[in-house]
């Protein structure tokens, strides 16, 4: 929620533009507001640019800079206008603060603050973090950069929550950088001697790939004669080792696709395979994290069904299991021991929730298990052990091919723990072959077709049994978040117990079939909705006579449910291009949910 970018010695004195690039990188990470913070060339005064809305094609009218801060919001304190967008400034315009995260007691910070007459200009907890600086430099008439990252130091050791700062001083064209609980990364370009700060990598592949993640209660200062990390507790320098991230700059670009949503919809025909076989070894070693140990699954939002899927998965294999919502885990919290393996599935590792529900296992003794897309985050330093899918990024904000990779994962590892990999993996194979010729123009038109049939509709049911239960929920997600229509799952076998009653004249129903044993129950439910007029839409393997509409997906045994789910992608894709929803950033969503 909420990016940073910033720039250090900018090589052509265009750090405006240079910042306007890389937050339109991270502008999926929150897109409430935009803003961006300049340091003069010739004179230590600092220069804003505020807007509201997406970023989209804008353009920037700051003047030329070496040094840079820039924001895109998820808001949280305070509406979506502009004096809300970040950068805040002190009073003297000498100071400049972005900010990703919550500052619980930034009340009782204000409230002192203007006791000692500051005024604010904004109703966000983030503009406490400029005045408080400015409150201590104040002393110091002439100060260093020593001076000045001190007093940063000391403001963000007062924040409570999870945050993460850049902060811009004019003075020294000095921007420092503090971390705990929100993400930043270092960027170097060494040739160039850039430096940048970035909540995520995509907005760094166009400069460099020599990175350092900032961990929880670490610093960095950048400037044009100096990186240095700190550790925040000691107030200490540290010595690090960047890493070379393993991306292309195509991986964070659209490639020729109308919306990121399109592309990673069909990167599925390559990524399941490419997670599976670039994570064989360490599938099988996690499978040494779970034997014959009490497993808990737990996610949020996508990563969740996910997780609800891994615990049908293992029970087919004849493995207990649970699956517990990230955000509803404290009431299970005593249920968690040493003996207990706390699978967390995230695609950005970086979900508060989700973090800490993992954190609250930890403490209990738990072991962590975790399977990530994005390299670096706080979930994969928590963990015990982690398998990260290596997807490549996934912009849109809506989760798809990290989700089918990490169901992928899921599946495989129940599959190993009961001896029956070369099985589960030939049926991997298998399946990646059948999107392949599956996942085609054809699908497609089939699929804008039907949108277009469904655009008027207010409300969508989607049903399914055993596998296909949480294949519905992750459908109806899918609706609900791309195109703004309500949609509903519900396990077929739940119908009769109270649901069928919303069922009326032709009211959408998808039902989510595999070549199972629940297929006949499955259509047995399809004709008690058809009997109430309801028009049935089905997603399986073979054509039945109850269906008014086929949509063929291919048979591959329990994997059959992926491409129903790849179907529910599409389907949301095409309704919300139809209603004229931007696909990429649904409205009030942001990637990375790093607030509780
Ligand atoms: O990064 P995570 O996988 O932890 O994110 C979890 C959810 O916030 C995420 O899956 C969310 O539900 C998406 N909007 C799904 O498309």
């Amino acid at each position: 929620m909420c990016g940073i970018f910033a720039v250090v010695n900018d090589k052509n004195e265009n750090a405006p533009q240079t910042v306007l690039d890389g937050l339109k990188k991270l502008e999926y990470r929150g897109y409430d507001s935009w803003g961006i913070a300049v340091r003069k060339l010739k004179t230590p005064i600092i220069e804003v640019e505020k807007h509201i809305g997406k970023i989209g094609e804008a353009k920037t009218s700051l003047p030329p800079s070496r040094v840079g801060l820039g924001h895109t919001r998820w808001a949280t304190h305070g509406g979506v206008f502009d004096k809300n967008a970040h950068p805040h400034l002190d009073s003297k315009k000498q100071i400049a603060v972005v900010h990703n995260g919550i500052i619980e007691n930034y009340l009782e910070i204000k409230e002192e603050l203007i006791r000692k007459n500051h005024r604010f200009l904004s109703e966000t907890d983030t503009e406490v973090v400029a005045h408080m600086i400015e409150e201590t430099l104040k002393e110091k008439k002439d100060y260093s950069i020593g001076d000045f990252v001190a007093q940063v130091f000391a403001a963000f050791k007062r924040l409570t929550g999870s945050n993460a700062i850049g902060v811009l001083d004019s003075k020294t064209e000095t921007i420092v950088a503090c971390r705990n609980g929100s993400p930043l990364v270092v960027g170097v370009d060494e040739r160039n001697h850039q430096l940048f700060l970035s909540s995520d990598i995509p907005a760094l592949l166009k400069h460099t790939k020599k990175v350092y993640f900032l961990n929880d209660n670490e610093a960095a200062v950048l400037n044009k004669n100096l990186f240095q990390v700190y550790d925040l507790k000691k107030e200490k320098p540290k010595k690090i080792i960047l890493e070379t991230v393993n991306l292309k700059i195509s991986d964070a670009e659209k490639e020729g696709y109308p919306h990121f949503l399109l592309k990673e919809i069909e990167e599925q025909k390559r990524t399941i395979l490419k997670t599976i076989e670039k994570n064989q070894d360490r599938i099988r070693e996690a499978a040494k994290f779970v034997k014959s140990r009490k497993i808990i699954f737990t996610g949020c939002g996508t990563a969740y069904h996910c997780a609800l899927l891994g615990k049908y998965f293992f029970a087919k294999s004849g493995l207990a299991a649970d699956a517990i919502q990230a955000n509803e885990f404290s009431a299970f919290r005593y249920l968690i021991d040493d003996k207990t393996t706390v699978m967390a599935i995230s695609q950005s590792g970086e979900t508060a929730d989700t973090l800490l529900a993992v954190k609250s296992a930890k403490k209990n003794k738990a072991k962590v298990l975790a399977v990530i897309n994005s390299r670096g985050s706080t979930l994969e330093r928590l963990s015990d052990f982690f398998i990260p899918i290596q997807t490549g990024p996934e912009i849109a904000v809506v989760s798809t091919k990290a989700f089918t990779s990490q169901l992928a994962v899921l599946y495989l590892l129940a599959k190993i723990l009961v001896n029956k990999e070369k099985v589960a993996l030939m049926k991997i194979r298998l399946l990646a072959r059948k999107l392949s010729h599956w996942l085609d123009r054809g699908l497609k038109d089939q699929l804008i077709n039907l949108a277009k049939k469904l655009l008027k509709e207010k409300h969508l049911y989607i049903i399914g049994k055993e596998l296909n239960y949480p294949a519905a929920l992750e459908f109806a997600l899918k609706v609900k978040e791309t195109a703004y229509t309500h949609a509903e799952a519900f396990a077929s076998g739940e119908l009769k117990h109270g649901v069928i009653a919303l069922i009326e004249k032709g009211i959408p129903c998808f039902v989510l079939i595999s070549k199972d044993e629940y297929e006949n129950d499955l259509i047995s439910a399809a004709t008690e909705i058809k009997a109430r007029n309801g028009t049935i839409f089905g997603v399986s393997p073979a054509d039945a006579p109850v269906f008014d509409y086929h949509i063929p997906t291919p048979d591959v045994d329990e994997l059959t449910i992926i491409p129903n789910i790849i179907v529910g992608q599409l389907l949301a894709y095409y309704l919300g291009v139809g209603k004229g929803a931007d696909p990429d950033k649904p409205r009030n969503l942001a990637k990375s949910v790093t607030v509780k």
